[in-house]
């Protein structure tokens, strides 16, 4: 299943199809299409856990304000997959908690 129209991002078309990667596996996506709409559609529901008690979180508002979609997006973490476009290429990880910031100097 795919979502068509975004509140945010309006009405998806498909396009072009690109390839992520997704904890080390490859999949396949709509260029620019929501992140977690990629994902949600190859049946990922756990999107990162909880800092204390490890709970699964996952797609909930789908408008950017909760931040149960965050994972990390080529070594960023706390990136807000449900209103960020997927791009080729793209590494991604499911965030355990509040992800390891790395400063680059
Ligand atoms: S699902 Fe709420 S910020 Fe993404």
């Amino acid at each position: 299943m795919r979502i068509v129209e975004h509140p945010i991002l309006g009405k998806l078309e498909k396009k072009k199809k690109i390839k992520l990667w997704v904890n080390g596996r490859q999949l396949e996506a709509y260029e620019n299409e929501p992140i977690a709409a990629a994902l949600a559609n190859t049946g990922l529901k756990v999107f990162h856990r909880t800092q204390e008690l490890n709970e699964p979180r996952g797609i909930f508002c789908a408008i950017g304000r909760c931040t149960d979609c965050v994972m990390i997006v080529d070594g960023q973490p706390n990136v807000r997959t449900c209103v960020t476009p997927a791009k080729n290429g793209m590494r991604i990880q499911t965030q355990k908690g509040l992800g390891k910031w790395s400063v680059k100097k």
